[in-house]
Formats: C-alpha cells, sequence, structure tokens
C-alpha cells in the first residue's frame, strides 16, 4: 500500500486517484478549486465519467480518498506524487507548461521540508526533453536536493480515452515509463503489478515520446479514415464499409507492419497507387491533403538522404543495394531516385546489388529492371561488396545483403558510413557512422 498525493482532479486525476483508492493505496487529491475538493470529499465525482463515480463515492466513504487544497501537507502526508495538472496550446502551438513549472516549484518546496525520499511522477503531457530540461531544474531548485538521489522523479504518461477512463485504466493498451532512479521504475512496477500488460522502462525522453507518438497516431489514423470517407462518398461508396473491411485485415493493414523509421517507400504499387487516389479525388473535386503529404514526405525522406552523403563531404558513393528491397526490382525504387540525385549533384555513384548484377547478366539488353532514372546503370555496378568498398569515400547502405555485413562492419571503422537500414541494429549514429533514424 503506498501513500500517494495526485495533483489535479481533471480527468486524469480524478480517474488514477480514484482508481489507486480502489486498489488499496490511501490517496490524497489535490486541486486549488475549491468546488472540486468540495464535490470529491462529498463522494462526488467533478467531471462525468462512466464507472466514476461509484469508485469515488467508495473511496471517500473507506477513507482511502480525501481531497483536499493544500499541497504542502498533501506532499508531507505521501510518499508519492503524481501530477495530473492540464497543459494548455500556446499560441504558436507549443506545449503550455504553466500549470505543471508552478507545481514543480510548489511540491520541490515541499520536498525540502521531508527527511523521508518523496518521488513526483508527471502524467501531463510534455514534449520530449521537458523533464530534463525544465522539471527536474525546477524540482531541484525549488527543493536543494538532487534529483534520483534526494528525490525520486519518474514520467508515465496515461493513454486513456474518455468514456472508457475507468475501463482503459485497468485494461491499458500500453504501460510505459522513464524513471532516473531505481527506487522510481520499482515503484511504479509495484503500482501496476497486477495490470494485464507489460510495463515498459524506458528513459525519460522515450516515455515523452510515445505519449506523443500515441496522439499523433491516434489523429493520423482518425483524419485518414475522414480522408478516405470523403472519397468514397465522392464515388458513391459507403467509406464505413471501405475503412471496416481495410481494418479486418490485422496481418499487413492493422500491425506493426509498415511500421517502422526508415527510408523512403517505393516499389510497383504504393506510390503509385497513392498518386492515382489523389488523382481520383482531384477529378471528384475532393480535398485529399493527406495523400498530398504522403507523397511529400516521400520526396522529403530521399532529399534527407541525399543531404546526409553530401554533409560527409566525399565525393564517391559506395551504394550498397539500388532494388526497391533486397532481391525486388529497380520499379519506383527510392534508392534508384536517391542514386539520380547524387549523380545530378556531381558525385561519382557506384553500386553493389547482386540481384541487379544477375538481371543484367540475364539479360543483355536490360539496364536493370525497370530502371528508368539511370541510364548507365550498368557502367556503375561492381562485382564485390569488397570492390565497392575499396573504390568508396562514403558508403551508403540501401538494403541489407548477409554477405555484405561483415564486410561493412568492417568499413565503418575507416569510413563515413550512411547507413539507411539500420544494420546493424546496435550501432547508433557518430562522427563516421550516420543511421537515417539514430
Ligand atoms: N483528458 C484526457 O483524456 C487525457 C488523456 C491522457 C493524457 N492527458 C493529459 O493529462 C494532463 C491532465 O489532463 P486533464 O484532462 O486531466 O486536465 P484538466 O485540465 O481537466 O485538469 C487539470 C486539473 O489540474 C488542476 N490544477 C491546476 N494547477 C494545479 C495545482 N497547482 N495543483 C493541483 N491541481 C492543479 C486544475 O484545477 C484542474 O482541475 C494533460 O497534460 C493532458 O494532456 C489527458
Amino acid at each position: 500500500m503506498a501513500k500517494i498525493s495526485v495533483f489535479g482532479t481533471g480527468y486524469v486525476g480524478v480517474v488514477s486517484a480514484a482508481c489507486l483508492a480502489k486498489d488499496g493505496h490511501l490517496v490524497v487529491a489535490v486541486d486549488p478549486i475549491p468546488e472540486r475538493v468540495a464535490m470529491i470529499n462529498a463522494g462526488q465525482s467533478p467531471i462525468i465519467e462512466t464507472g466514476l463515480e461509484p469508485l469515488v463515492r467508495g473511496a471517500v466513504a473507506n477513507g482511502s480518498l480525501v481531497a483536499t487544497l493544500d499541497a504542502d501537507q498533501a506532499v508531507l502526508d505521501t510518499d508519492v506524487s503524481y501530477v495530473c495538472v492540464g497543459t494548455s496550446s500556446n499560441r504558436d502551438g507549443s506545449v503550455g507548461l504553466a500549470q505543471v513549472t508552478d507545481l514543480c516549484g510548489i511540491i520541490g518546496r515541499a520536498i525540502a521540508a521531508k527527511d523521508t525520499y518523496h518521488t513526483v511522477i508527471i502524467r501531463s503531457t510534455i514534449v520530449p526533453g521537458t523533464m530534463d530540461e525544465v522539471c527536474v531544474p525546477l524540482l531541484e531548485a525549488a527543493s536543494g536536493k538532487k534529483a534520483g538521489v534526494g528525490f525520486g522523479v519518474g514520467y508515465y504518461p496515461e493513454f486513456l480515452r474518455e468514456n472508457t477512463a475507468v475501463a482503459d485504466y485497468y485494461d491499458p493498451g500500453l504501460i510505459v515509463f522513464g524513471a532516473l532512479d531505481h527506487q522510481t521504475f520499482a515503484l511504479l512496477n509495484l503500482l501496476n503489478r497486477n495490470m494485464p500488460c507489460v510495463a515498459h522502462e524506458v528513459d525519460l525522453r522515450t516515455a515523452e515520446m510515445v505519449k506523443y507518438t500515441s496522439t499523433a497516431w491516434r489523429a493520423v489514423k482518425v483524419t485518414f479514415a475522414h480522408e478516405i470517407g470523403n472519397i468514397s462518398r465522392a464515388c458513391g461508396l459507403d467509406g464505413q464499409v471501405v475503412m471496416k473491411l481495410l481494418c479486418s485485415d490485422d496481418r499487413a493493414n492493422l500491425s506493426a507492419d509498415f511500421l517502422r523509421p526508415g527510408f523512403a517507400l517505393g516499389g510497383s504499387c504504393l506510390p503509385r497507387d497513392v498518386r492515382a487516389l489523389r488523382q481520383l479525388a482531384r477529378a471528384k473535386d475532393v480535398a485529399a491533403p493527406l495523400m498530398t503529404a504522403v507523397l511529400q514526405a516521400n520526396e522529403d525522406q530521399i532529399e534527407r538522404a541525399a543531404q546526409m552523403v553530401a554533409d560527409t563531404g566525399e565525393q564517391a558513393v559506395g551504394l550498397v543495394g539500388i532494388s526497391c528491397q533486397p532481391g525486388d526490382d529497380l520499379r519506383e525504387s527510392p534508392l534508384a531516385k536517391l542514386a539520380a540525385r547524387l549523380i545530378a549533384k556531381g558525385l561519382q555513384v557506384q553500386v553493389y546489388d547482386p540481384n541487379v548484377s544477375v538481371a543484367h547478366a540475364l539479360d543483355a539488353d536490360a539496364s536493370g529492371g525497370s530502371n528508368d532514372v539511370i541510364p548507365d546503370l550498368r557502367d556503375r555496378m561492381v562485382p564485390s561488396i569488397e570492390a565497392l568498398i575499396a573504390g568508396s569515400g562514403v558508403i551508403l547502405v540501401g538494403n541489407s545483403y548477409a554477405e555484405a555485413a561483415a564486410p561493412l562492419a568492417a568499413a565503418m571503422k575507416d569510413h563515413p558510413m550512411v547507413d539507411l537500414t539500420r544494420v546493424p541494429p546496435s550501432v547508433v549514429s557518430d562522427g563516421t557512422y550516420q543511421g537515417i533514424f539514430r
């Protein structure tokens, strides 16, 4: 049983407070709004949420939940503080942190007066870096203690959906948290020990980023469904049926497939079909901004890779793989487009791609299976990865081939490398190695 002060009695705060109290913890809910405090102490929920009021009523009745205006006393009376205050949107779109920063000062000053270890867990939504750069310095300054040593710090984002918040609390899709200290990790694991879901331990910034990634992903899904609905309607079709069928495929459509950060998309279908759908929408006079954004973002990703290569200052580029994927052909290969861009910038590009070499050998007239961007590709092909490395200033890894792994790992030591595949996964970007996503 833990003693927990929950700061903020909005959606996240009341649901957390009531559920923690139901789970057997002693909870003090804190809010500067007297009406909210009075409602909770009267056994009422200050927000309308399915199943919440009985939880509040029961917890207040058995003494496991009490609400107060007195923040200092709440910190003194508990071992852990959950920060669930609001974060607004500033005029420029940045996150408004005023409630969080005020509260860090309040809690920090209260911690200064304690001689027992107190842990501060932020649950409000804050952009990556806010814990390290804003919250922790404020808490340290106000408490006069070192974070992770004199008091505990964690970031534990909330993913609940309004209307199903209590159900989501007990059956979450994702639990992830970051912390500065072992005690805080242990505490968060203890508080989540009965959840039917793995609790993921990460660093503070990753936990902050996962929260925004989750929100943005949900927003993109909603927008995508609306765009498909609009195009379907313009075609006299029922978008609900279309989306329902799309969602029935949990292998490719609703799965982790196609959700890895990486290089640009390509191949015989994806770019072509997005272009065609956008064109269909235009013909029907329906806006399809997401389709336009997909195509633009893809072009930008190719340019980003080209810039990474240019930034090395090397003139001789050794491209490992030029087909869309290992063993694939060159139709709409973003690697072929990237190579063409580098050639246009005046760089010398040589290519190792065993499958394209075989295609050349089999067909004397072929330029590499639907290669429409590099007319002299045949002359740029080299027969082995070793020969490619020997002739390269910078190595550009576009595809992974088993026989290339060891020579590339060795070459990384004395060649600048731009890696679009993340091979090997353990290597992180430094002076000579740059991964497109690391
Ligand atoms: N609402 C959701 O569904 C949801 C879901 C996940 C995450 N979040 C995030 O969680 C955070 C809280 O969201 P919310 O919807 O519960 O916010 P809210 O605005 O509904 O409630 C915030 C509460 O904090 C109180 N407060 C302000 N300053 C305080 C202080 N110094 N001490 C104590 N209480 C104080 C306010 O009076 C208010 O009651 C936000 O960052 C939000 O983005 C919200």
